[in-house]
Parts: structure tokens; sequence; C-alpha cells
């Protein structure tokens, strides 16, 4: 893990309570997932040149219209608020500085008119297509009038899986829980039941989405291959290879493991992200050089926000930045076209 990063991590587990750092950190059931996720990144090996005659590299990066200084996106975690007290917003602030972008949860404590205020430049929007559908619809609309560029559909939560690891019970049990941007949608039922999930969603739902918002929609949480062509057949404009940084199927396979199938599927078509476990720029060159066009972090986000809110998140997209740069420079690798050349052999297999 990247030294700044750790060292967040260490600052968040001082500053939160033991309840609110734990519901951040957990996986669900057995962790299985959560627990493998940064070894798969760190188990593989890259194979340098040498006399590469470069003394730049060039990671700048356009996604789907927004140019962003490197290959990295804050990926979307739902309650931000009980980070840092500003939440969202900071994160945002801290994205922008740093020139990259952040994904918004639809469990966000910050209303999205006041996330879009916040700085200038593109923002995605995640999706949770609610049972109500009315409430996400104005949830996509709101996003959509604060300047959202693209939304985000999470397809791997149809419900929200055990989290042994808070004894208290889910988020919503969390004492110091600010009201959501669902809230006042709910007409005085509970969150958590007013804005559940609806489980029988299916691909049209891509299509449909995209029509109320006019923006691009990437599905998040794609695992296989074999997924692909009916979400790219329903208009999906990115896939994120994710399980959910451990949060979901407890049993998932790694992303670093699923990575190659997806991107040889995807065969170009669309731009491929990937997220879990990614905690350096020796991680993040990993993914690029198995084909990831973009990578997005989750946990050292909310560690950054807590230890100091926008100025520690915008410190930890740079130190990830600079990092990323130094292992490209000494991989010998001048760009992203060509760490992601799978003819160039980049990656070796674990030791
Ligand atoms: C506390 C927490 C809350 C999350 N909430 C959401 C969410 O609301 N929507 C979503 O699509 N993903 C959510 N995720 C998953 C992240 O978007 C991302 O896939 C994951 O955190 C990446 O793994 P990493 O934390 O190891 O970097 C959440 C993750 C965490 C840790």
């Amino acid at each position: 893990m990247h030294p700044l990063l750790a060292d967040h991590r260490r600052r968040a587990a001082d500053l939160l309570s033991e309840q609110v750092f734990a519901y951040f950190a957990t996986g669900a059931v057995g962790e299985t997932a959560l627990t493998e996720a940064p070894r798969t990144w760190q188990d593989r090996r890259l194979r340098p040149r040498v006399l590469a005659g470069i003394d730049e590299v060039a990671i700048t990066t356009d996604l789907l219209g927004a140019s962003l200084a490197a290959p990295i996106l804050f990926a979307p975690t739902a309650h931000q608020g009980l980070a840092h007290a500003d939440g969202e917003v900071a994160t945002r602030r801290g994205a922008r500085s740093a020139g990259l972008l952040s994904v918004i949860s639809s469990r966000a404590s910050w209303s999205l008119a006041d996330v879009g205020a916040a700085a200038n430049g593109p923002w995605w929007f995640q999706v949770y297509t609610m049972r109500a559908r009315a409430i996400t619809d104005e949830l996509v609309r709101r996003a959509v009038d604060a300047g959202a560029t693209a939304l985000v559909l999470t397809g791997d939560t149809p419900v929200v899986s055990a989290k042994h690891r808070l004894p208290n019970g889910p988020p919503e049990a969390v004492s110091q829980m600010p009201p959501g941007i669902g809230f006042d949608l709910c007409g005085g039922l509970p969150q958590h039941t007013a804005l559940a999930q609806d489980p029988t969603i299916g691909p049209a739902e891509i299509g449909r989405l995209a029509d109320l918002s006019g923006l691009p929609v990437l599905v998040k949480g794609v695992l296989r291959g074999d997924d692909v062509a009916r979400l790219l057949h329903a208009g999906a404009a990115g896939i994120i290879v994710s399980n959910h940084g451990g949060r979901q199927l407890d049993r998932a396979v790694s992303t670093a493991a699923a990575l190659p199938e997806v991107v040889a599927a995807v065969d170009g078509r669309v731009p491929v992200l990937v997220d879990g476990g990614l905690r350096s720029g020796a991680d993040i060159l990993v993914a690029l050089a198995l084909g990831a066009d973009a990578v997005l972090v989750g946990r050292p986000v909310i560690w950054a926000l807590a230890a100091g809110g926008a100025t520690s998140v915008a410190d930890m997209g740079h130190a990830l930045i600079a990092d990323l740069r130094e292992n490209l420079l000494l991989l010998g690798c001048a760009d992203l076209a060509q760490v992601r050349d799978a003819r160039r052999a980049w990656v070796a297999p674990a030791p």
C-alpha cells in the first residue's frame, strides 16, 4: 500500500468511531473477496524494458468526454458524511483539484445540487434502481440538473449482503447517520425500506436510464466475459469490473482474475474500468497492463476524507498519480496505449 494511503487509514481508524470505521472497512460475510483483493494485484509481476529512452510518460486520459490527469476515478461509496462533515462535496473538490473524477453514490449524504456546485468539471452519478422507480428517476433528474456527465448503474446488488463485522446491524443503525439524498422522497418511511433496490431489473434498465437522462450509462459489477454481449447490446457505454470491494457475493472471483476475460469480450468497443483493492501506482499499472482503460479506488477516498477532508483527498489523488508515473517510467513504457497493448506482454504470472 502506498505510504500516504496507509497513513490516512491509520488516522481514519483513530478519528472515526469503531462502528463507523467498521462500516467502511467491512466486507461481506467471511470477507474472502475483501481479503483476497489486494494480494491479487500484488502477486502480478511486470517485465520492464531497459534503455527505453523515455524521460516523460503520458497518462492524461479521455474517458467518455471527461479529460482526466490520469486514468484514476474515485468509486461511489455510500454515506460519506459519516467520514467527514463535508462528505461528497469534499470528495468532489479533492478529486477535481487532482484532475480526477468522482462517482457519487445513490446513497450520498450531501445533496446532488451541492455536489454539482462544489467544483467545475465532470462527475458521474451511481444509480441503484429502487423498487420505488419514481425516487430513482427523481435522483437521476437531480443529478442531470446538477451537471453529472454519466450514470453508473450498479448491477451486483439485488440485495445488500450480510456484513458480520457490523454487530449492531446495517449502516442505517449507525447512530451518527445523517439523512441521505433520497430522504426527502421517502414519504416518512425509513430510508432503508423506501430506498430498497429492485432485484428484478435486467439489461433493459440501461436503455431506460439513458433515455431518462440523455447520458451514457456504464454498468458496474461485471465479473464475466459472457455477460458483456447482452450489456453492450442493451446500450452500455462502459463496463466496470468490480466485486463491490468484497461487500456483495463473498466468494466472487477477484477483479484481477476477471479483468482479462472481460477486456477480451469487450474488444475495445467501450471503456473497461476496474476496482477492488488497488492501493498503489504499481497495482494500478498492473490493472492497466491487463487491459483496463481506468481504475477506481474506494476506501482510500474514505480514509483520506476522514483524515483531512478535500485537502487529503487531493493529496491522495496526487500521490497515486505520481506513483503511477514513476512505475511507468521504471517499466520503460511511454504511454497508456503501450501499457494496454497485450502484444507487449508486460505482465508475468505470480512468482
Ligand atoms: C463503505 C462502502 C460503501 C459503498 N457504497 C457503494 C454504493 O453506494 N454504490 C456502489 O455502486 N458501490 C459502493 N461501494 C463499492 C465501491 O464503489 C467500490 O466498488 C469498492 O469500494 C472498490 O474497492 P476498494 O474499496 O477496495 O477500492 C461501496 C464500498 C464501500 C467500501
